[in-house]
């Protein structure tokens, strides 16, 4: 094995087998190697097979993007997937979760859960006797922030420095950018509208975690926000779950559009990123997503890369 690639396992082993419940269960070293390995097997430099092994998806949410790149990134390692939607298995009819994830550890290997409450993905990581991952509760989305960083880094080759604007709800999405950010030297700005900021013991956990100089602050003026920055990163007003209070946060968030008189108040070399689905004419302008800024196609393509790097250090495929 090449010497690269042993300073990459021992800098990861010690996450194999871990759950990857929020942002903050990976430290910067972890972070900056995953991203290492995510690198080698996008652009073909490593293969891993891990012989067989079995993710198993719980979504109680929608997805396009977490899907589908869990299940290809498993079928690239050599795995499988299987789809345990809550509707079709005796979870939907309420078999408890504590029984539910002690026997699914029988059978798969790893698990992907997208759900509302962190505290029930927090469940079924106490009763699993494997990994579990957060493939999005409406407290954080760990996953995406990787990708997005991700993303960041291939674009600047650096990390440290870059100035993050992130306009829009203060949901799942900012919150494990904030978190992931601090970490890795970033500066990260949340800016919302009052009542909707950032949630308050993430703003705590993600300043706690600025050791390498990230200045992380929530703000309420988006073109105050955006002076200066080299991202900016919006996401949809309404997250899954706030169905009923689109018409209502339609108009608080009217001034909080990405459009491209913002994206021109920004850095010269500004980058656009979304995580996805977007709605254009609400927090992003068609124009904006499809301007020459935007890298989020990019970014999505990332979640393969990234999960695929994931999977393989928690399955010990290193
Ligand atoms: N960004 C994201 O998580 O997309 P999906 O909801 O399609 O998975
Ligand atoms: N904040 C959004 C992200 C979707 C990927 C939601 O939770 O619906």
């Amino acid at each position: 094995m090449a010497s690269a690639s042993i300073g990459l396992a021992s800098k990861l082993s010690s996450f194999s087998g871990s759950d990857f419940l929020s942002s903050s269960d990976l430290n910067t070293s972890q972070v900056l190697s995953l991203f290492e390995l995510a690198k080698q097997l996008k652009f073909g430099n490593r293969r891993i097979d891990l012989g067989n092994r079995v993710l198993g998806l719980i979504f109680k949410k929608a997805s396009t993007r977490t899907r589908v790149s869990f299940q290809v990134a498993m079928a690239r390692l050599g795995g499988q997937t299987v789809d345990l939607n809550p509707q079709v298995t005796q979870l939907g009819r309420g078999e408890p979760i504590k029984d539910t994830a002690r026997v699914l550890s029988r059978y798969c290997d790893v698990l992907a859960i997208r759900t509302f409450s962190q505290a029930e993905l927090s469940e079924y990581a106490e009763w699993s006797s494997i990994p579990v991952v957060n493939a999005l509760t409406d407290l954080e989305h760990p996953c995406q922030a990787l990708a997005d960083y991700l993303t960041i880094q291939e674009t600047f080759n650096e990390l440290k420095g870059i100035n993050l604007s992130y306009i829009g709800d203060g949901n799942n999405v900012a919150n494990s950018l904030m978190i992931c950010g601090a970490m890795l030297g970033v500066n990260v700005k949340i800016c919302s509208p009052n009542g909707f900021e950032a949630d308050s013991m993430i703003l705590k956990k993600a300043k706690s975690l600025t050791e390498f100089g990230s200045k992380i602050s929530i703000c309420n003026d988006p073109s105050e926000a955006v002076k200066g920055s080299q991202v900016i990163y919006t996401d949809v007003w309404s997250s899954m779950g706030q169905e009923d209070e689109e018409v209502k946060r339609k108009e608080i968030f009217e001034t909080y559009k990405v459009d491209k008189e913002l994206i021109e108040s920004a850095d010269n070399s500004v980058i656009l990123l979304h995580c996805l689905p977007a709605h254009r004419g609400e927090e992003i302008t068609e124009e904006a997503l499809e301007s020459k800024n935007s890298r989020i196609f990019d970014q999505a393509e990332n979640r393969l890369h990234v999960q695929q790097a994931l999977l393989a250090v928690q399955l010990g495929g290193l």
